[in-house]
């Protein structure tokens, strides 16, 4: 069997992002539109990413829970459920959203003129529930001043944490996304005295440098976030983004995660909202408001370069006139 190759979901941290979540509209044309798009993905990316290689540009695209059934019929990642939202010291929103497009490059005009390319192939079909345009804010700090990204798995570490692999063999090659839109006090968070907003985080905040454990708040961020299974720590892979509108005062994190399995974010979502104990919540949270929440699935590249537009039509063909549209016959 053929190994399914992944998305590049574990592709270099970039310094600008487009998150693109949209809803497909009811109707079979419009999953026969978002279905030829999957095929088609690859050659846009191609084509617009050829005209900068140093561009880095790259692109995955996710499905939420029912937008994978309407789409791709009964065979379905194990573990694909909607977004399930969070009633703890804070509220983890979930929001519709059926399809997802992360877009990065070094440029934002490479994400843009994707994003646009993309948009000209679907926007019949869809209505956009959001758009975010993500940007990397000096020394790849989130705009409330800390490093963000530094304990992100590398390498083999990251696929290993990102990719499913044998545990659900027809989808392997894919991954889970968590994605959730942060909106910041940061006129509340400013006050805060620097030692205070460094025990929120758990590391210093102009070296970046990790407290040491016995020096940790147990509602520290990173110690909310580190989760482990017989003794193994359960990595995820982030690429979080600062974004914001200084004309309307608003200053935000786009959270997104990938995992292997979602109920590891799931479990970090659990700590940080309902608190571990329950109580010991992330104090970040009463900084930062998650005002959206979706989880999606995205299949291998190999799983979206073989869907057909129109696989039923293209079945009868078969069926009754030995015509495979699918090979090109
Ligand atoms: C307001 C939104 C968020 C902000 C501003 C934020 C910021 C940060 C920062 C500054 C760090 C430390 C540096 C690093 O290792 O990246 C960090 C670590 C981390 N964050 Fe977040 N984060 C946010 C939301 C989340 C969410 C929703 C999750 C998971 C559900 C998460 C999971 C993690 C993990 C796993 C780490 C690494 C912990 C470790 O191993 O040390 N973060 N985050």
């Amino acid at each position: 069997m053929q190994t399914a190759i992944p998305q590049p979901v574990v592709s270099r941290l970039s310094r600008a992002a487009i998150f693109l979540v949209v809803n497909l509209k009811p109707g079979v044309e419009y999953e026969t539109q978002m279905r030829a798009l999957c095929g088609d993905l690859a050659s846009l990316l191609r084509a617009v990413g050829f005209r900068d290689l140093e561009g880095g540009l790259s692109c995955v695209m996710a499905f939420g829970s029912s937008a994978w059934d309407r789409l791709f019929g009964p065979a379905r990642p194990s573990e694909l459920h909607p977004f399930r939202e969070i009633v703890g010291r804070h509220h983890a929103v979930s929001t519709p959203g059926d399809v997802l497009l992360h877009i990065r490059a070094t440029r934002m005009d490479l994400c843009f003129e994707l994003a646009t390319e993309i948009m000209t192939r679907i926007g019949d079909a869809v209505a956009t529930a959001d758009e975010v345009h993500g940007f990397k804010y000096f020394d790849d700090r989130d705009l409330i001043g800390f490093v963000d990204g530094t304990e992100n798995p590398v390498d083999t570490a990251a696929a290993d944490a990102a990719i499913v692999a044998g545990e659900d063999p027809d989808f392997a090659g894919g991954s889970y996304v968590i994605v959730q839109k942060y909106l910041h006090d940061l006129a509340a968070w400013n006050t805060l005295p620097v030692e205070r907003q460094e025990a929120i985080v758990g590391r210093r905040k102009l070296s970046n440098i990790e407290l040491d454990d016995a020096a940790k708040a147990p509602y520290a961020h990173n110690v909310l976030t580190s989760i482990s299974e017989n003794g193994e720590e359960l990595k995820i892979v982030r690429d979080n983004m600062p974004f914001g509108s200084a004309g309307q005062g608003e200053f935000g994190t786009y959270f997104i995660g990938y995992a292997r399995s979602p109920t590891r974010i799931e479990r970090m979502l659990e700590n940080m909202f309902i608190g571990n104990p329950p109580g010991n919540y992330d104090r970040l949270l009463d900084f930062s408001k998650a005002v959206t929440g979706s989880l999606f699935f995205a299949p291998s590249a190999t799983f979206l370069d073989a869907v057909e537009a129109e696989p039923e039509r293209n079945a009868v063909d078969v069926a009754e006139h030995g015509r495979d549209r699918s090979i090109g016959a």
